[in-house]
């Protein structure tokens, strides 16, 4: 099977083409640049939280130990504009490549819902690092996976009403009690409880990461998409590689360079909402046009 990108649009060879599509089998990896055009800030982009944040005072387990109203105030921001936000044309891209192909797997870095509002299938997703809408305790198995688990939204006065970022992360002694009351507590052992996602320093989730592992053991992918992501984790960069058959395609999607790209088959330097409809409606429009 041979599938590659040509001059940034996707070309089929002939022939045996279209196995192709409804046999094949695709790796789909995304990180932040994908919900950047539905207004979600990245990390380590321009406007990217890290560059104005300090990761250790907002997403670590001993941030959280210290003041858990800081880093709630934090999430609760961040549940703020995600539900104010809409999937772009990337999310949709990617849920209608699972639609037409038959075996997929998104694996996403980002804790959002946007690719589940666009349509992506839980079967069919692995959202690594955990989903911003899960509330559990810090200190038994308890989980909320609902949006209710924290009092919300923020108090407007943390916020620029503007920009809609959080006004200072050096709370004063008046919000700091405030925030102690707003720091929920688990129903069954009154532990604090934590936003559901993956912080620096702690283990991925062992059932996604073994969704993950069982996949590539499966068999190569013809097809692996990276959209979005720095790839500053090496699992990200080993997981791609691995998903590869010896003749499959490794598209990069993504303005800038990065770790990954030495690595790519194909390289596309845009912007995700722009590059992901046109990759996939070629390959839908091919296997339509040859079956
Ligand atoms: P980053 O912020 O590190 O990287 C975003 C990437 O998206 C960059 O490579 C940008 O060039 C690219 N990008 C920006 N806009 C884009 C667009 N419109 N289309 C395509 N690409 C675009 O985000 P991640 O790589 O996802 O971890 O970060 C990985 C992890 O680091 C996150 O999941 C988070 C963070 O700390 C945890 O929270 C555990």
């Amino acid at each position: 099977m041979s599938l590659r990108l040509e001059q940034n649009l996707l070309a089929l060879d002939t022939g045996a083409a279209i196995t192709r599509i409804s046999k094949m089998r695709v790796l789909v990896i995304t990180g932040a640049g994908v919900s950047a055009e539905s207004g979600i800030p990245t990390f380590r982009g321009k406007d990217g939280y890290w560059r104005n944040l300090n990761p250790a005072k907002l997403a670590t387990p001993e941030a959280f130990a210290k003041d858990p109203g800081l880093v709630w105030e934090w999430y609760r921001e961040r549940r703020r504009r995600i539900r104010n936000a809409q999937p772009n044309p990337a999310h949709k891209a990617i849920a209608k490549l699972a639609q037409h192909t038959h075996e997929f797997l998104l694996v996403t870095q980002n804790v959002d819902d946007l690719h589940a509002r666009a349509g992506s299938s839980k079967e069919k997703m692995v959202q690594i690092h955990g989903d911003i809408f899960v509330t559990r305790c810090s200190g038994c198995d308890f989980v909320d996976t609902g949006r209710g688990g924290s009092p919300e939204p923020p108090a407007p006065d943390a916020i620029y009403p503007n920009s809609g970022r959080l006004r200072s992360i050096a709370p004063t002694s008046a919000q700091a009690e405030k925030k102690k009351e707003d720091v929920p507590r688990c129903p069954r052992c009154e532990g604090l409880m934590r936003p559901g996602v993956v912080w620096f320093g702690e283990q991925l989730p062992w059932d996604e990461l073994r969704r993950v592992e069982n996949y590539l053991e499966d068999g190569p992918c013809d097809f692996v998409i990276v959209a979005g992501t720095t790839a500053t984790f090496g699992y990200i960069i080993d997981w791609a590689l691995r998903a590869l058959a010896s003749n499959g395609e490794l598209v990069e999607v993504n303005p800038e360079e990065t770790p990954l790209s030495q690595f790519a088959t194909q390289r596309v330097r845009e912007r995700a909402a722009l590059a992901l409809p046109r990759i996939v409606d070629e390959l839908v429009i091919s296997r339509s046009s040859k079956l």
